[in-house]
């Protein structure tokens, strides 16, 4: 595991953007594993910056994200698949076709959990996941519980993950209670994984890195993975 600290946020978004760049450079159709929340925000900036520069090309690139709340629509403004398209793919030339979002309003949640682990599947596996993580040590939306979730599947979200999150809904009441999310097993498969934290979840990324193992910080599961970068920024 490697763990780059950076002097600010926007120093560790060069750097994830640069890492990410570089994947793309190497592999032009990568599957890329994406994150939603604030972190990732000024890396999908710069890797914004390095399209129109003309570095980078999206036009081969598929892209699979980690989770969805259950009950919002496409057009949500509080989905991840609204965030997604606003925060990154529509202002590079990625194909909106080869970008995947768990579908959080469809009709039968089990089975869209399936068809969410078999399409990450028929990809061909992720070749670089990026995560953000929960300050309960949850990532995607794999909350603190008594075993590692393998594969994509719904979660009832921690009380703490619905209170982090309310500061995005006009009303806290209209946070979701469900989401769907890939499973600890679905990340872990990732040939690669990136995880970015900002200064706020220092205390919790060290627990992660240095503690002990245990489903009770879901992000300890990186300890067992053999190609993992932390970039964590000290302001
Ligand atoms: C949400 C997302 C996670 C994300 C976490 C941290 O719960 N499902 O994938 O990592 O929030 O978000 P932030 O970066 O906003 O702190």
């Amino acid at each position: 595991m490697k763990v780059i600290e950076t002097k600010n946020y926007d120093q560790l978004s060069r750097i994830a953007a640069q890492m990410i760049g570089g994947q793309i450079l190497l592999k032009p159709d990568s599957v890329l594993g994406l994150a939603t929340g604030s972190s990732p925000i000024g890396t999908y900036k710069h890797l914004i910056t390095q399209y129109e520069e003309g570095v980078l090309n999206f036009s081969a690139v598929r892209t699979v994200n980690l989770d969805e709340y259950c009950g919002l629509t496409q057009n949500s403004e509080h989905g991840y698949r609204y965030f997604m398209n606003h925060t990154l793919f529509n202002h590079v030339n990625i194909d909106l076709k080869n970008t995947f979002v768990p579908m959080g309003n469809a009709e039968d949640p089990e089975q869209e959990c399936l068809r969410y682990e078999k399409l990450v599947a028929d990809l061909g596996g992720i070749d670089l996941q990026i995560l953000g993580i929960g300050h309960n040590g949850h990532i995607g939306f794999n909350e603190p519980s008594e075993s590692f979730p393998s594969e994509t599947h719904i979660v009832d979200l921690a009380q703490s993950t619905i209170d982090a999150n309310s500061r995005l809904f006009d009303d806290p009441n209209d946070v979701p209670r469900k989401a769907i999310t890939m499973g600890i097993g679905t990340i872990i498969k990732a040939k690669k994984i990136l995880l970015i934290a900002g200064s706020d979840k220092r205390e919790i990324v060290e627990k992660a890195i240095y503690g002990k193992i245990t489903p009770e910080v879901p992000a300890s599961v990186l300890q067992l993975h053999r190609d993992v970068t932390i970039i964590i920024s000290a302001e």
